[in-house]
């Protein structure tokens, strides 16, 4: 089964997601940026993996005016959704708004990866949003937490094994 991983990333986290489910995955899979007003062609792939961070409580306007557009294809796919952030109390509310209901209801596996702050690459507005927000002292970049707990996520809801499961036994697809 092919399969394609689709994702937005600012500062990179969820890009470093994708790389690690494409890096599990092995065969057939296929990676890929989300850049605004490119035309994509996803009839190849019978599987795909979407991941977007969040900001602000939803993920940015590139990654769902792609899924606008391409909601009707995506619902004829293998579907797993991930999102990146940084409130863990949120998570689940998080997860739920950044796809369509009707997308999230098709998806096999779900998750909340965590995420990282980077604050050396981040504008003076957004780490005055962050220390606003999290109401603490800078922190240094959290990403092998962030992958700890992307870690134990998987695990617990089998995201990666039951993906390469599904993958290995449609290998002729
Ligand atoms: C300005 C700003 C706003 C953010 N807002 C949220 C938020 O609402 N919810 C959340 O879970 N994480 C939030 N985050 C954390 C990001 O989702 C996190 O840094 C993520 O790892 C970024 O992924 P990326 O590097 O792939 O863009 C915010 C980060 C910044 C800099």
């Amino acid at each position: 089964m092919k399969t394609l991983i689709l994702y937005d990333s600012k500062y990179g986290t969820t890009e470093r997601c994708a790389q690690h489910l494409a890096a599990q995955i092995k065969c057939d899979v296929d990676m890929q940026k989300i850049i605004p007003k490119k035309n994509y062609d996803l009839s190849d792939y019978q599987q795909i993996i979407l991941g977007t961070p969040i900001y602000m409580g939803k993920p940015r306007k590139v990654f769902t005016e792609f899924i606008n557009q391409h909601l009707d294809t995506l619902l004829t796919k293998r579907l797993h959704l991930y999102i990146c952030g940084m409130q863990n109390a949120d998570a689940g509310e998080e997860l739920k708004n950044a796809y369509p209901e009707e997308l999230s209801r098709h998806a096999t596996h779900k998750a909340f990866f965590g995420g990282e702050f980077i604050f050396t690459k981040m504008n003076f507005f957004e780490k005055l949003i962050v220390k606003t927000v999290t109401k603490k002292a800078i922190q240094p970049s959290k990403f092998r937490e962030a992958m700890m707990f992307a870690h134990s996520v998987m695990k617990k809801w089998r995201f990666l094994r039951r993906i390469s499961s599904l993958t290995n036994k449609n290998k002729t697809l």
